[in-house]
Order: C-alpha cells, then sequence, then structure tokens
C-alpha cells in the first residue's frame, strides 16, 4: 500500500514519535536554559509556559503535538517560499487548464513550473508515484495519475493537486477545477466542498482540537446531503511531505490532537456527492473512486496554528 501517511490507522496517534516528543516524555529545561525552539530566549521567556499547558493536557488524556511537530520561525519563513511556488503552479495551471486539455498537460505545466522556480514537486517518485501532480476527475477521489490518454472534457470536475519542495521544506495545497458547463449538481458539490474549507479554518485556533474542525466539516457537508471519505485525512506537512498528526473530518467535538501555535497541517476533505465508500485501483496502487461511482470533490489548504488563529501558508 502506497500513501500511509494519508491513510486512517487507529494507532497512528500512540506510535513512537508522538511518544517521544511529548511534553511528559521530554527532558525537562531549566528555567533559564535556552528554549528547546532555537529563539536563542530562555525557555522561561519562551515555551516554558507552552510546554506546561500542553503537559497538563496530555495529562488529562489529550493528544498534544510533540516537539517535532512545532514550526520555528525560520522553519516556518522557509515554508514560506516553498508555498510562493505552490501557489504560482496553481495558479499557472487555472489559467491554462480547459477542455481539450490532457493531465499528462497538466503535468508538464507543473513540473516545468515548479523547477523554472527551483523547487522540485513533491509527488514525483514519492513512494513511487510516477508523475509531478494529481489530476483527479469526476468519481476519482484523489491520486488520480496523470496520462496522456486523458483529456479534459467539458462537464468534468477536476482536482489538481500540488506539491513542492523548497530547500527541503514542503507545502501541499489543492483546488478544483470545472471545465466548461458543468451540471448544476457538480457545480454545488464543487462549491460547498470550498466552503467546507472555510467552515474548518473557523475552528483553527491554539488550544482547540483537530476534532472540533473535522467535526464541522462532516455537519456542514452531511447537511448539505453529502458524505465525507473517512478512510483518507490530510496530514502534518512542512519538513516532510507527510507529518503526524493524521487529520481526519469526520471526527468529534474535543477529540484527536490539540492545536498548538506553530503547528502545520492540511485541511483537504475529500466530499462526495453520494456515499463515502471508496476503493483503490489494483493496477496502479493509487487512484482512488467512490464505490458508487458518483462524483467527489477536493479542496486543500496548508494552514498554520498562530497565537491567535491561524495563517493560510498554501491555497
Ligand atoms: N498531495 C497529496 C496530499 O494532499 C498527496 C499525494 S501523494 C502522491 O497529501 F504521491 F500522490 F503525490
Ligand atoms: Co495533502
Amino acid at each position: 500500500m502506497s500513501f500511509q501517511g494519508r491513510m486512517r490507522n487507529t494507532t497512528r496517534t500512540q506510535s513512537g514519535p508522538l511518544r517521544n516528543f511529548s511534553p511528559v516524555n521530554v527532558k525537562k529545561l531549566g528555567r533559564n536554559d535556552p528554549c528547546w525552539c532555537g529563539s536563542g530566549k530562555k525557555y522561561k521567556q519562551c515555551h516554558n509556559q507552552f510546554d506546561q499547558r500542553l503537559e497538563s493536557l496530555e495529562l488529562q488524556g489529550h493528544i498534544v503535538p510533540g516537539r517535532n511537530l512545532i514550526k520555528t520561525p525560520a522553519q516556518i519563513q522557509a515554508i514560506r517560499e516553498s508555498a510562493k511556488i505552490n501557489i504560482a503552479v496553481l495558479d499557472y495551471v487555472a489559467e491554462h487548464i480547459q477542455a481539450g486539455v490532457t493531465t499528462e498537460e497538466i503535468d508538464r505545466w507543473v513540473y516545468e513550473q515548479t523547477v523554472k522556480y527551483h523547487g522540485i514537486p513533491a509527488p514525483l517518485h514519492y513512494e513511487g508515484f510516477p508523475k509531478s501532480v494529481c489530476t483527479s476527475i469526476n468519481q476519482v477521489v484523489c491520486h488520480g495519475i496523470p496520462s496522456p490518454d486523458v483529456v479534459l472534457k467539458e462537464g468534468d470536475i477536476v482536482n489538481v493537486d500540488a506539491s513542492t519542495i523548497l530547500n527541503g521544506y514542503f507545502s501541499d495545497s489543492s483546488r478544483m477545477f470545472c471545465i466548461g458547463q458543468v451540471s448544476e449538481e457538480k457545480r454545488r458539490l464543487v462549491e460547498v466542498t470550498k466552503q467546507s474549507i472555510d467552515v474548518g479554518l473557523e475552528q483553527v485556533k491554539p488550544w482547540g482540537f483537530l476534532g472540533d474542525m473535522g467535526h464541522a466539516i462532516h455537519d456542514f457537508a452531511r447537511a448539505n446531503g453529502y458524505s465525507v471519505v473517512r478512510d483518507i485525512g490530510g496530514h502534518g506537512v512542512g519538513l516532510e511531505f507527510h507529518e503526524d498528526p493524521w487529520v481526519s473530518y469526520v471526527s468529534h467535538r474535543g477529540e484527536e490532537m490539540v492545536m498548538a501555535p506553530g503547528m502545520m497541517f492540511t485541511i483537504e476533505p475529500m466530499i462526495n456527492m453520494g456515499k463515502e465508500d471508496i476503493y483503490i485501483d489494483d493496477s496502479d496502487g493509487w487512484t482512488v473512486y467512490t464505490e458508487d461511482g458518483l462524483p467527489s470533490a477536493q479542496w486543500e489548504v496548508q494552514v498554520l496554528v498562530t497565537e491567535s488563529g491561524y495563517e493560510i501558508i498554501s491555497y
């Protein structure tokens, strides 16, 4: 199985790295020691209170981010630079995509635009993925592989999912495109899925829970008559393509990982017009389809938790 980082795995949250770096398990610093975040400040003037807050949440039984998931200001800046390329690539796609274009051509645009800005397309050769971008049309949920045989046609809805590496830092976001005139029901699916990103973002604030965000998206999708894919989720991102936490959009309020300033993750719900069930194409090991053959839509935003709320890093 490829793309492990995106598959639901109920034991992931108990895995080694999370425990090793959790506030309860890391070595305690003296108040006058330099802070672990690399700011150069004394611990007591930097992350001391932050650590105490997380430690007490951990002792109450909540899942909390380890230090390895808290980005430093320098890392955040480097990730923003990566995201500038990712955004430019998607802007380029937005300007050129139309009926008659093959998904292979989209792949070439993404490759050429990314390297023009000295980035590397993160999907290329990632766990054996053969192309530079994912293109997922209609009933394809995600991880569609560009091909010279797939021609976009009037009425298609397509997700283009771009991810960039710059100087070792990762950005990841995706958008939907409607090709020419699409049916009213597909257009509404695309629109509601886009709105679900805003519904999720509203819940991103320090000391909230990822489950608040996932629950809000799930509720919103259901209220609109849709279902949300359960087995594939979002992910932490920045220093790696797919980091902890795994991010669900069918989760519950007050559950999942605590959101702490400096955490970065994706909100990328896959919303289905019909049932939530999916299957993976045996022949390529990547392409994910809806079981019932009805359309699916996805938008993806990369978001940073800040002291006051959130910052959009890539969209
Ligand atoms: N960009 C996808 C995501 O949102 C990951 C695709 S994995 C790939 O996480 F190998 F297919 F690129
Ligand atoms: Co992603």
